[in-house]
């Protein structure tokens, strides 16, 4: 069985809180993007959870999230593992601040509780999800949300039009806990208005989405990027909003930048232009 695996992006990311589990209590609208990994799940009589990938880099053990929500299906419902082989055929960049891993696994769920017909509900396979990331309960649901808690409290939000988007992905990642923990040192961090981004998109008003954009982790992001590297995001920015782009932000603890865009046309000019700077370049659209 066949599932594709969405990515997301934050329109805005505020932090308003540490719990004392040190994980952090987020405000955030989120929104699924038109790119996808593909996740199939076919039955084996191996007894264990095989994974296969076409990035070699990527881990095939209890570290992939993928393989941590088969085990965890498992040991939820009683169903004995009689064996599964997951692939999973990524397009999304790895640790790239775009949920990849937390969407396979999201994935994962919904074709198991599908085979073997265990008829869990969404709150049920978001109960599950959320032991195995913040973002994963998110990604069950994908579409436009409002996530807060660890980013398992969600509330729907009207959805937006089909967007022209372009994804820049520089080569290297960033560690999701370290962005966490440099933010813990900022002194006075920026936070985003949320709530001008909410009524942004019930009124539908593009403008105001690009305006509102905001994420409180880019600094800590880019004071662990510029501890090694100059730092390419802000250039990135420059030549998407150049192009014509409505807003640009980094989504996640990053270090992928998106940029939103009134016509795909000019979208692909920019994606045309991002390409001779940074090697992940992809136009698709909210
Ligand atoms: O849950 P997930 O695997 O996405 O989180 C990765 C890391 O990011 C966590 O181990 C934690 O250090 C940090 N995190 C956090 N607060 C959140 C989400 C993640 O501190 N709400």
């Amino acid at each position: 069985m066949k599932e594709k695996s969405y990515a997301k992006i934050n329109l805005t990311l505020d932090i308003t809180g540490v719990l004392p589990n040190g994980y952090h209590s987020l405000c955030s609208v989120m929104h699924s993007v038109n790119l996808y990994d593909i996740v199939t799940v076919t039955m084996t009589k191996t007894g264990t959870i095989e994974i296969k990938t076409n990035v070699s880099f990527i881990p095939t053990d209890r570290k992939n999230h993928a393989y941590r929500a088969a085990e965890l299906f498992f040991e939820e419902t009683g169903i004995k593992n009689e064996g599964i082989l997951i692939e999973i055929e990524k397009n999304i960049p790895v640790c790239a601040g775009l949920a990849g891993g937390s969407s396979n696994a999201a994935a994962v769920l919904k074709i198991l509780n599908q085979c073997y017909e265990t008829k869990l509900s969404v709150e049920q396979l978001c109960k599950i999800g959320y032991r195995i990331g913040a973002d994963v309960p998110y990604c069950i649901h994908g579409g436009t949300m409002l996530a807060e808690g660890i980013g398992e409290k969600l509330t729907p939000l009207p959805s937006l039009p089909e967007i022209p988007i372009v994804l820049a992905k520089p080569r290297f990642g960033v560690s999701t806990p370290q962005a966490f923990q440099q933010w813990d040192k900022i002194n006075q961090p920026e936070h985003p208005d949320t709530l001008k981004m909410i009524e942004a998109i019930k009124n539908k008003d593009l403008h105001s989405i690009g305006l509102y954009l905001s994420n409180t982790l880019e600094a800590p992001s880019f004071e662990i990027i510029e501890k090694t590297r100059k730092n390419p995001i802000p250039e990135i920015k420059r030549s998407m909003m150049q192009c014509g782009a409505l807003g640009t932000l980094m989504s996640g603890s990053g270090p992928t930048v998106f940029g939103l865009f009134p016509l795909m046309e000019q979208a692909e000019i920019a994606a045309e232009h991002l390409k001779t700077m940074v090697d992940d370049v992809f136009v698709t659209t909210t």
